[in-house]
Formats: C-alpha cells, structure tokens, sequence
C-alpha cells in the first residue's frame, strides 16, 4: 500500500512513516521543510533499511498534489502538514488559516483530482478547549481557545461535510493528546527550532545547559501538587495509532473520530522528577506564573480507540523520557 504523509518530514510524520515502513507499506514523504530539515529522510532509511520517497513541496500546490498522488499510486494519505506554534497562531492568524485550512482545502481538491479519498488527518485534543469533564472522550464538547486550534476544528468540519456529500471519502481525525519522545534508534526525534514552548524539549536543553532554567508555569491548580497535568504519549504509540487508524479505514465507510492518548495524567513535577530519576541530571527549575491559555488539567478517555482501532498505548512516561533523552544525546 502507497501512503502519501504531507508534514512526513516532521516530528510525527518521520515517526510514522518509520513504523509504515518496517509493517510493509511504503510511505512517500511530502514536505515543504518549513518546519523539518531533508536529511530526516536519510535518517529514516538508516532506520528501515532502504530507501523512502519524498517530495519537496508545498500542500498549497493543488496540482504538484495530484501529480504526486498520481505519480506514486497513491492509496491513502496521513495529513500531517500544518503549523502548530499556539502562539504564534494569535499573533499571526491569517497564516495559520492559510496554512492549515486552505492548506488542507487544496490537499484535498488534489485528492479528488486524483481519485484518492481515503484519509487519517492529524487533529489535536486542543479542539476540546477547557476540560467540562474528565477523561475527555470524543462526545466532549469543542471549544479551542487559539487560532491554531481552531484551524483544526475548521479542517474537522469541512472533512466531515465531504463525507456526508461523497459516500466515497472515508477518513478518520485522530485528535492527539501530548506526544514526546523519539524513535528508539535516536536518528529522528523532536527538533523545534529557537526556543521550545513545550515542556518536554524545554527540560531537555535546560538538562543539557543550552538553557538555564525551567519555568514551571503556576503552582496552584487544583491539582495533586499545584502544577498542569496533561496526558503524555509516546510519538511511536502515535505512529502505530495511524496504522491502526489504516487498518480501520478499509473496513469502515464514513467519518470517524479518535482519541490518541494513554488516559493517563502526569504533572510537571511528575514529568520533572521522573527525568532526574532516569537520567541522574538535576534540572534547575523555578516556580513561575501561570501561562495564558493554559488548561490545569487534560487527559484522554482512550476507551474508543481500544475498542473501534484496536489501538492501546503501550509505552510508559518513563520510555518517553529515556527515548527523548538518548535522541538529545546523539543530536547534542
Ligand atoms: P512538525 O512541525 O514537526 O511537522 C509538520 C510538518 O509539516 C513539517 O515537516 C513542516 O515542514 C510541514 N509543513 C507545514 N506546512 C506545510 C505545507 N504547507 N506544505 C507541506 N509541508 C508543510 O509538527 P508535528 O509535531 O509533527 O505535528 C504533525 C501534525 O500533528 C500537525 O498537524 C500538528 O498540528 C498535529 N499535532 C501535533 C501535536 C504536537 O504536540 N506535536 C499535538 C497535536 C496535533
Ligand atoms: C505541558 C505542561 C505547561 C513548558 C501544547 C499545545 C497543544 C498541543 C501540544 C498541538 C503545561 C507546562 C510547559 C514550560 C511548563 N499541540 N510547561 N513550562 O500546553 O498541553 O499543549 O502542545 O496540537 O495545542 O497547546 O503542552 O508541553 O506546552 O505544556 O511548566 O516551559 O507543561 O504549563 O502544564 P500543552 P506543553
């Protein structure tokens, strides 16, 4: 089978198509590495054995699109290709509707072009917004509270309203809670660029001495020790979760929604200590305020994607951290 993963040089996509690669299927990356370097590609066939496909283009060039998909036979493909800075997103709106949304109109007008109309489509548990219950199974109400949210849920609407007018599409959104880690080989792994935003690539450079300290951003949730907690995910659970997403959709017409997650909730402080506990580096850290838009507390009802995917995570927080640190390590 001939996957095509826009975004496939990123921080998930490698992962992916990795995992695709060693089950049989042949991933083709498409990337404009705005966000990935080119040698993630050479990475990857170190890792599989062979050499993997990719294209150097942009999702926006609805023709280049269907060529592609035409070029390679496409069957399938896993829409990973969009900017993801929270931030960023408020101070620059329109690039991120551009970007991500007309970005994934003109992927899929290249699909119909092509004939191909099978779909998995990365989405994010930030479509929920805050919390009205917990864990957040796929009933929970949507709310995002950024524009990079929202661009998710637009892309959700608008793939759900081409299913219901072409019984021939048949995709599945699969919102992600929060993926760390890396490959266990330590060629591919998360590499943002400038200063990271998220925690687990902050305590790293912070542990390495590129950076001083960690902020802990508030000390008073209602939570077990006062700091966030959020679900964290192994990337290569994410990876084998699109198999299983693969999987389901040449048994399953329609639209389909899943959670990615493990269900369970780890703190910073959590996530700190179990860092000290594994590596044996003390990371200086320091009690700040809370960060605008911050949620106290997020995990995923991951009951769904066991029983329709199949799908349960597999790797503990502690493989998460131990796979990230050796990545950082060979990559230092
Ligand atoms: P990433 O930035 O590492 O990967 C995205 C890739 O898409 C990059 O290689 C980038 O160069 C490419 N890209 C962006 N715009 C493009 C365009 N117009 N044309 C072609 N390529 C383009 O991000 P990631 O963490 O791997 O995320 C992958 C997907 O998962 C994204 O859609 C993201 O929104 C979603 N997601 C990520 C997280 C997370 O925390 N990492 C959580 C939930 C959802
Ligand atoms: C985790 C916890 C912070 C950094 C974001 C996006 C979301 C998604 C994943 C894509 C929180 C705390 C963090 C730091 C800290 N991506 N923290 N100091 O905010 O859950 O989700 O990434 O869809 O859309 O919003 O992840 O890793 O930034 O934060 O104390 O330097 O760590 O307050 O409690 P978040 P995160």
């Amino acid at each position: 089978m001939n996957i095509l993963l826009t975004g496939g040089a990123g921080y998930i996509g490698s992962h992916t198509a990795a995992t695709l690669s060693q089950m049989g299927l042949n991933p083709v990356l498409f990337d404009n590495f705005s966000n990935s370097k080119q040698n993630v590609i050479n990475s990857l066939s170190k890792i599989v054995g062979k050499e993997l496909s990719g294209v150097h283009g942009d999702i926006l060039n609805t023709k280049l699109v269907a060529k592609t998909l035409k070029d390679f036979s496409i069957d399938l493909v896993i829409h990973f290709a969009a900017l993801k800075a929270v931030g960023e997103s408020a101070e620059h709106p329109l690039k991120y509707y551009s970007n991500n949304v007309s970005g994934a109109i003109s992927l899929l007008e290249g699909m119909e072009m092509a004939g191909v109309r099978d779909l998995v489509f990365s989405s994010s548990a930030t479509v929920y917004g805050a919390p009205q219950y917990l864990p957040i199974n796929e009933e929970h109400p949507t709310s995002p509270q950024n524009p990079y949210g929202r661009t998710k849920l637009y892309i959700e609407g608008i793939l759900e309203d081409l299913v219901m007018a072409n019984k021939d599409w048949r995709i599945v959104s699969l919102r992600y809670f929060n993926p760390i880690g890396a490959h266990q080989s330590g060629y591919i792994g998360e590499s943002p660029n400038g200063v990271p935003n998220n925690l687990m690539p902050f305590l790293i450079q912070v542990a390495q001495g590129k950076l001083d300290k960690l902020f802990i951003y508030g000390d008073d949730y209602p939570t077990v020790d006062g700091t966030g907690v959020r679900d964290y995910i192994h990337v290569m659970d994410l990876a084998s979760g699109h198999l299983a997403a693969i999987n389901f959709l040449q048994k399953h017409v329609g639209y389909h929604v899943f959670n990615l997650g493990t269900g369970q909730p780890s703190s910073v402080l959590d996530v700190i200590n179990c860092f000290q506990d594994i590596t044996g580096v003390k990371v200086p850290f320091e009690f700040s305020c809370r960060r605008a838009g911050d949620l106290a507390v997020c995990y995923a009802d991951v009951d769904k994607a066991k029983r329709l995917l199949m799908w349960e995570s597999s790797y503990s927080l502690e493989d998460m951290i131990t796979s990230a640190w050796n990545f950082s390590g060979k990559n230092f």
